[in-house]
């Protein structure tokens, strides 16, 4: 298998690409990525190491036909598996058009470029926020209407659309996995759980929106990258599988789950102002892709935070790597409006 990954310097793409490396050592793995502030290098020097030629970087972006359409022929690439996306909400409320630059047009060019070279296959990784909010009940379908509501979201569901038409008018092998909340090693510290784990540890207060009371379903990264995987490799053309972790929490249960683990006291605590558009409560309905694929999640969150806690107390050099100048303007900016 020649298999592109885009987006494999970022948090998922690159435990996918570790992941793969494991599970298939025979395959060639090629990731192309534009390295936006969110992108780190550094993330698979170890994969760059030990992998010799069955691992390449490719530097560019996923909006670029040429670059997009030469990879693909000249490595022979037999499915990709795209990644590549700007992924986080509250960047997105502060400035939609990269969001719609590369999750919308970046998708449907990777789409388009994979039609032409008659790529075998293309998954399309997705989000379980394509299909909006829930309330105190209820589960997300893979037949739930989707009702975005972030300008990301949105841009996750206009790709997701490309996806299906894609499949529905040229018969491309297109396969969709929308997840629900990732967390664990690598994952940029603008996200709650990393974000929360740097204050704690910097004894800074932990920015909480609104009353905390906000219900995500986490799951351990290596059982996204499982789910992914599944769906490549037995996942049914045109589909959509949900995969989730089994494990609803409020907000403010992971914080106190991370001060815990920090040792830190809950007065550094902060209530500040909510999230605009903030989605109340996701929970995953992941039946199909536990019937079709045998995915289930492995890793309860106990134990994951545990793991993604030492994993960060271990690695402080590459927190210290990614957050640059890049990061911080943005930090500082959103926060102070917050406050
Ligand atoms: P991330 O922000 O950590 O990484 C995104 C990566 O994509 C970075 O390496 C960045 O440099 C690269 N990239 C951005 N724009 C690009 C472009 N135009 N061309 C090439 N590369 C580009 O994101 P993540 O959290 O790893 O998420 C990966 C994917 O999984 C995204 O599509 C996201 O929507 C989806 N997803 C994320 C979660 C989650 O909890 N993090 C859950 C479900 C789905
Ligand atoms: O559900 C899947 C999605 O999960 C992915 O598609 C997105 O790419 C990923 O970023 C994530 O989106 P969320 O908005 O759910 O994740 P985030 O870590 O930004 O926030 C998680 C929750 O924590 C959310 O309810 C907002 C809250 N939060 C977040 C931050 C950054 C806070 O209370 N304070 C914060 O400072």
């Amino acid at each position: 298998m020649r298999l592109l990954v885009t987006g494999g310097c970022g948090f998922i793409g690159a435990n996918f690409l570790y992941a793969m490396r494991r599970n298939h050592p025979d395959w060639r793995l090629i990731n192309l990525d534009k390295l936006t502030y969110a992108g780190n290098p550094g993330s698979l020097r170890a994969l760059e190491a030990e992998a010799g030629d069955a691992y390449e970087f490719v530097h560019g972006d996923i909006c670029d036909k040429d670059l997009v359409t030469s990879i693909l022929t000249e490595r022979g690439v037999d499915a990709i598996v795209n990644f590549a996306a700007e992924s986080h909400v509250d960047r997105s409320i502060d400035d939609p058009a990269p969001f719609v630059t590369t999750n919308v047009l970046g998708a449907q060019n990777i789409l388009d470029c994979a039609r032409r070279a008659k790529v075998g296959r293309v998954v399309h990784v997705s989000t379980d926020e394509v299909y909006g909010s829930l309330g105190a009940s209820g589960q997300f379908h893979e037949t739930t209407p989707i009702s975005p509501n972030s300008p990301y979201s949105a841009s996750k569901a206009g790709a997701d659309m490309m996806a299906r038409a894609y499949h529905e008018t040229y018969g491309q092998d297109v396969v969709v996995t929308r997840c629900s909340n990732n967390y664990g090693p690598y994952q940029f510290p603008e996200k709650l759980i990393p974000l929360m784990f740097t204050k704690a540890t910097a004894g800074e207060p932990l920015p909480v929106y609104g009353d905390g009371e906000n219900v995500r379903d986490w799951i351990f990264v290596e059982d996204h990258c499982r789910g992914v995987e599944l769906a490549l490799l037995k996942g049914h053309a045109g589909a959509v599988y949900n995969l989730g972790g089994a494990s609803e929490m409020r907000n403010i249960d992971v914080v106190r789950t991370i001060l815990r683990l920090t040792g830190q006291d809950e007065s550094l605590i902060r209530f500040v102002a909510d999230r605009p558009g903030h989605d109340k409560r996701y929970a995953m309905n992941f039946d199909l892709a536990a019937r079709e694929l045998g995915f289930a999640p492995s890793v309860t969150f106990a134990e994951g935070m545990k793991r993604t806690v030492a994993w960060y107390q271990d690695n402080t050099a590459w927190l210290d790597e990614v957050r640059s100048g890049a990061y911080r303007n943005f930090m500082d900016r959103w926060y102070k409006e917050r406050a």
